[in-house]
């Protein structure tokens, strides 16, 4: 069991208070000044400590900060005598998880005492279950290309330096972005996201920047726009290639000055804002078409960062997988699935337009449709798209860029036909967004009769 420190001047209060918390079975240990209190600290681990405020020396409200700094999850109960009650208040606004005033009442030391140690249980446990989703967000990979991407990511990650994640969808670029956040000095501020993409160009600028009361119609209250959330934190701007122009230029404005102007405002505010960007769009072709700024892309990109296709990584094949099974298994309660190598060659081979995420999912689905413990192969063709069937799709000669543009023009397809041209839930299976699937069939010239209209909508 953990230890009650007492820190106190005073060997009456220590020695009362030993007195009453061993009877109730709690170790304890005493410290008489808080220099003596903090080395404690070090030494051993503490459940709760009993801090007085007025001591000679460090006083508590000192060895507080120092406590709170090192150990924020740590409850500190202040224990105030005559004349410093409102030192104690002062206290638990600086983080104090209660005070007690002396003379000091037993039931109401024992209750706190109790308390105190509930809520560091209870945060604990909540630590524990935050590193596990976290372990999940790990970036996998032991191929060379993946073993550049984590150590760029180490090296800016401590720096405020801006950073632009380029690579295919699903390759992992909001993993890489979430990761330099964790190893930021702002990891325990919000890591605040906003999908360019998804958000309709006429109220990109509001959600970025936030807006006043009735500056437009349906702004019926104020806002406070990602950019202001994401003050003394990191800001995520996925899909960053698919912003307006106009959005692009206040932006690139809220970069240059660090400050802001809320849509409808009439004041510059300014922020703290490290900026880590993300498209799968070649950023230098839109530029060249003019759809994006280039001094925007400078502004973004001052640390580049490539996540490559994992076609292009097929080592890293075996380990996803693997920690793909195990995840998938514990979370449905079911042993972990064994995977034959037949399965594993045969998941190696694969073009894998969607990437890693269409990997997990691949997973998922043999996990799930496998009946008995061992992965099935067979489960593997059933659910197989079929498109290098497709006529034509494997001679149509061609460049191989030529190729893999049939190739997934070809699934899309297939996947529409599946889905009877249900954008929605087509755009669920391939696990892409809506906005990006209308990209892709354009581009494609993948139409249903008589839904070209509902293709132009979207645009
Ligand atoms: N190296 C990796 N290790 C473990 N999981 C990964 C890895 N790369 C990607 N994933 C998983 O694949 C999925 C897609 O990753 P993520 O969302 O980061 O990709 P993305 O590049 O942002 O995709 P998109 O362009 O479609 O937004 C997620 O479930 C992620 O956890
Ligand atoms: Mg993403």
């Amino acid at each position: 069991m953990k230890t009650i420190l007492v820190i106190d001047d005073e060997q009456s209060v220590r020695d009362s208070l030993r007195m009453i918390l061993e009877y109730e079975k709690y170790a304890v240990d005493c410290a008489e000044n808080g220099e003596q209190g903090l080395t404690v600290l070090d030494r051993q681990p503490v459940g709760v400590v009993l801090l007085d405020v007025k001591m000679a020396g460090m006083d508590g409200i000192e060895v507080l900060g120092k406590i709170r700094q090192k150990m924020p999850n740590l409850p500190v109960v202040m224990i105030s005598g005559h004349g410093t009650i409102e030192t104690a208040v002062e206290a638990t606004k600086l983080g104090a998880f209660d005070f007690l005033s002396k003379p000091l009442d037993r039931d109401k030391l024992l209750v706190t005492v109790r308390n105190a140690l509930q809520q560091a249980a209870l945060s604990e446990e909540f630590q524990r279950l935050q590193a596990r989703v976290e372990g999940q967000r790990r970036i996998l990979g032991n191929s060379r290309k993946i073993r550049e991407v984590l150590d760029i990511v180490d090296r800016v990650a401590p720096t405020d330096a801006r950073v632009l994640i380029t690579g295919e969808n699903g390759t992992g670029k909001e993993l890489v972005a979430r990761a330099i956040h964790r190893a930021s000095k702002r990891a325990a501020r919000p890591f605040i996201e906003v999908n360019c993409a998804a958000i309709p160009a006429d109220l990109i600028e509001s959600e970025l920047f936030g807006h006043e009361k009735g500056s437009f119609t349906g702004a019926v209250a104020q806002r406070i726009g990602k950019f202001e959330q994401a003050d003394g934190a990191t800001l995520f701007l996925d899909e960053v290639g698919d912003m307006s122009l106009q959005a692009q230029a206040k932006v690139l404005r809220a970069l240059e000055e660090g400050k802001l102007e809320r849509v409808g405002g009439n004041r510059l505010i300014p922020v703290d804002v490290r900026v880590l960007a993300a498209t799968n769009k070649d950023l230098n072709e839109e530029i060249a078409k003019g759809s994006f700024r280039k001094d925007l892309y400078h502004r973004l990109s001052v640390i580049p960062i490539h996540v490559a296709p994992l076609r292009e990584r097929r080592d890293d094949i075996p380990l996803l997988v693997d920690a793909f099974v195990e995840e998938v298994c514990s979370r449905n309660g079911m042993a972990k699935k064994t995977i034959t190598p037949e399965v594993l060659e045969t998941l190696g081979c694969r073009e894998w337009p969607g990437n890693v995420r269409e990997l997990r999912n691949a997973v998922e689905r043999l996990i799930i449709l496998s009946p008995g413990t061992t992965m099935d192969a067979r489960v593997l063709d059933a659910f197989s798209s079929g498109s290098t069937e497709d006529a034509g799709l494997l001679d149509g000669g061609g460049t191989f860029q030529e190729f893999k543009e049939r190739a997934e023009a070809a699934y899309i397809r297939r996947q529409l036909e599946l889905h009877r041209w249900n954008i929605s839930r087509t755009a669920e299976a391939l696990d892409i967004q809506r906005s990006h699937l209308y990209t892709k069939m354009k581009r494609y010239g993948l139409m249903k009769e008589g839904a070209e209209e509902d293709a132009d909508r979207a645009e």
